[in-house]
């Protein structure tokens, strides 16, 4: 047995951006070309990550199409045209048995009340397996389609959001788990003393209650959170039970652990209730020399139009198309102070300085992932990494993003997960039924029954 962790077991969840992570995976020949709005593609590959047992399956959101300049658009489909992702769940939950089923919603365009209630409905209708990740949104078009003309600002936001995560979690517990006496004899539906209106009236929302939903199977979903930066980071330790965050060396992800988990206790919760998920993106080869070659062959794909829209995103709209791609990266003003704060303003920033990359290698480095870490290598080598970061208190577990889709997936599930349960570090089967027994965390008690303890 190992001295390290010895009776854990690392976590999974698969991230299934339509096409694949790579940000030129649709020119993949093996990718499936129109992956957004292709149903079997995406019940597919529930059910391929389903026979890896991954603890979940997340989805992303946003509620636009992306904006930018078309001609790099039209070479860079990623979400430009994607279903619902609540919806493709309820979908996906009678195809699977044991995955559990995450999707984003963002607290910047949405009212907490719609957020309870879908969330509720896809945990009943999959049984105990849905998860709310919970973001801000960073994306200005949105703004567009909720009566705004600018986004919300960085801290402001995740003030909003607090506060929407907690009447979210209020209205799930409108219901005691044992409200709905059902009883035919005496003619009762509910017992009315279990029922709870939430009479919220805070700065941003008011809310009276209850929600027209049973409460949720897992008591509520399970909470996933994806901001790294200081406000970021506080509402994951305040909510969270899991967290997505790009890492790129151990000592940085062995920090953000500490930090994170560090956090919990002023929110009287234990370490233990915060699963920490970076992201990883495999490239895996039945040979170094394969792997290599499947990286530069996407690495390949990339347009510079595309290159240059992505690290000018990440630059908060600075235009580098008049700059030499060969040369370093000019001076980018700060817009406003607000954009330091961001973790892909900050990484681009860093790899500029620091490793003096020219503004093509920048964007190579940052648009085939969007700055987060690749791991090129054999199922040993992968699963070596993965063993390093989690036995080291790095991680719980990881988010893992295959290049390409559905082939990086089969390549991950039929190479590396049989590596890693070999070496014990991951499930031969499912502990349990819901997302919660899985990820081993609670059920929360309501907060009415807390109160009355
Ligand atoms: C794995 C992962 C998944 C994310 N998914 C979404 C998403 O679906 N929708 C969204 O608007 N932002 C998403 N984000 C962005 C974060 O919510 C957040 O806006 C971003 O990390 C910057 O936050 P920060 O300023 O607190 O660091 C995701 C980030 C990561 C790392």
């Amino acid at each position: 047995m190992r001295a390290e962790r010895p009776n854990e077991m690392m976590k999974l969840g698969a991230f299934f951006h339509p096409t694949g992570n790579h940000v030129a995976a649709w020119l993949h020949p093996d990718a499936q070309i129109d992956a957004g709005t292709n149903f079997k593609h995406y019940a597919s590959l529930a059910q391929t990550a389903e026979r890896g047992k991954f603890d979940l399956m997340f989805l992303a959101d946003a509620v636009a199409v992306r904006a930018g300049k078309l001609a790099a658009l039209s070479r860079w489909p990623q979400y430009m045209v994607f279903f619902d992702p609540v919806t493709l769940l309820s979908a996906i939950a009678p195809v699977t048995e044991r995955i559990g089923l995450v999707a984003t919603a963002t607290t910047s365009y949405n009212e907490p009340y719609n957020v309870a209630r879908k969330f509720a409905s896809l945990d009943h209708i999959c049984e105990g397996r849905a998860g709310w990740n919970v973001v801000t949104s960073a994306n200005l078009s949105e703004a567009y389609n909720f009566g705004r003309e600018a986004h919300f600002e960085h801290d402001e936001r995740y003030d909003r959001a607090i506060e929407f995560a907690d009447v979210v979690f209020g209205l799930w517990d409108s219901w005691d788990d044992d409200a709905f006496v059902r009883d035919r004899a005496s003619g009762r539906y509910f017992d009315p003393a279990k029922l709870h209106a939430l009479n919220h009236k805070g700065k941003h929302f008011s809310v009276r209650g209850p929600l027209n939903v049973a409460r949720p199977p897992q008591g509520h979903p399970v909470i996933f959170q994806a901001g790294s930066s200081e406000v970021g980071r506080e509402l994951a330790a305040r909510i969270a039970e899991g967290v997505f965050t790009p890492q790129h060396t151990l000592t940085g992800a062995q920090d953000f652990y500490r930090d994170m988990k560090g956090r919990m206790a002023k929110y009287g919760r234990m370490q233990e209730q915060l699963k920490i998920m970076p992201g990883l993106n495999p490239v895996v080869g039945r040979t170094a020399r394969e792997a290599e070659e499947k990286h530069r062959f996407l690495q390949s794909l990339i347009h510079p139009d595309v290159g240059l829209e992505l690290l000018s995103n990440a630059l908060g709209g600075f235009d580098l198309s008049e700059y030499d791609l060969d040369g370093p990266l000019p001076d980018v003003p700060d817009h406003r102070g607000i954009i330091a704060g961001q973790t892909a303003f900050r990484n681009v920033m860093t790899w500029a300085r620091e490793e003096k990359l020219t503004i093509r290698q920048l964007y190579e480095r940052y648009a085939g992932a969007r700055g987060q870490r690749t791991i090129i290598g054999t199922p040993a080598q992968i699963a070596d990494h993965m063993a390093e970061w989690f036995l080291g208190f790095g991680v719980d577990g990881f988010l893992i993003q295959p290049a390409y889709l559905p082939g990086g997936l089969d390549d991950f599930v039929d190479l590396v997960i049989p590596e890693l349960q070999q070496r014990g570090l991951f499930r031969t089967e499912y502990e349990g039924t819901t997302l919660r027994e899985n990820l081993g965390l609670q059920r929360p008690a309501s907060r009415y029954a807390r109160a009355s303890d």
